[in-house]
């Protein structure tokens, strides 16, 4: 469950997320949509714990990100858009190192095996950063944070630089994620995506909610069988 009451988050005199309210319940996948600039990675970022924010109140799997920060985070994990690695370590040191930061137990390494087979990331073990292509460093990032199967799962942008054959196993691990239980959000530019895979949808325009909801409510509000691409060109002023 991850609950948002309330966000604020400014950077110097620039109010990026304006008071910004919000539940994905268990087994619900939420497509986070807007323009550049909306404040999507911004929103993501503070429910992450990377930034803190003005105000507001974020919940992650019962426990309050700001009182609670360990317990809260343990049971999120976010998947950035520019995947982040450590030089030095191999694709299988980075899973084992994730393993025992989070207190996986004996199991890591069929669970890192399982992972890397789901992710089309078997071969690349002993592969360095250096030595992956964009794509596999995104996938990378992935397994890491599907390790310790967290409550919580977070995306930015999850399919850039992944080619279409991945595509399709990255929708399929995010909804399997889903159906077992966990509360997911993906922010995307691809509206298709989101209207295959997503519950919910919440529509953010400089820093604010314009639409929030499932896509049947959405496009009835709108007033008809509208594609989510009409429907957000229309809220958001991009035609
Ligand atoms: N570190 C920062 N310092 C100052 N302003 C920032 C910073 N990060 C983001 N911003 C500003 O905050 C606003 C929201 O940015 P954010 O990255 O959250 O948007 P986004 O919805 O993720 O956009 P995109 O679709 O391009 O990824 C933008 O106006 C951006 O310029
Ligand atoms: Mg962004």
């Amino acid at each position: 469950m991850i609950e948002v009451d309330g966000l604020v988050k400014a950077y110097q005199n620039l109010t990026a997320v304006d008071g910004l309210s919000f539940r994905v319940a268990r087994g619900e996948v939420l497509g986070l949509v807007g323009p550049n600039g909306a404040g999507k990675t911004t929103t993501l970022r503070c429910l992450a714990g990377i930034l803190p924010p003005n105000a507001g109140t974020i919940r992650i799997a019962g426990f309050d990100l700001a009182a609670e920060p360990v317990e809260a985070r343990r049971r999120l994990a976010f998947m950035p858009d520019e995947p982040r690695l450590f030089e030095y370590l191999t694709v299988e040191d980075h899973l084992a190192f994730t393993g025992r930061l989070y207190g996986v137990g004996a199991d890591a390494g069929a669970r890192a095996r399982a992972l890397l087979d789901e992710l089309e990331l078997a071969g690349k073990e002993r592969a360095l950063p250096a030595e992956l292509s964009r794509g596999m460093k995104q996938k990378l990032v992935v397994a890491c944070g599907l390790l310790h199967d967290p409550e919580v799962l977070v995306f930015d942008e999850p399919l850039t630089g992944i080619d279409p054959g991945g595509i399709r196993k990255m929708k399929q691990t995010i909804v399997r994620r889903a159906a077992a239980g966990a509360s997911v959000i993906v922010s995307s530019h691809l509206l298709p995506l989101v209207e295959e895979i997503c519950s919910r949808v919440l529509v953010l325009s400089r820093g604010k909610a314009v639409l929030f909801g499932t896509l049947d409510e959405i496009r009835a509000n709108a007033g008809g069988d509208a594609s989510l691409e009409e429907i957000f060109l229309r809220v958001t002023g991009g035609s």
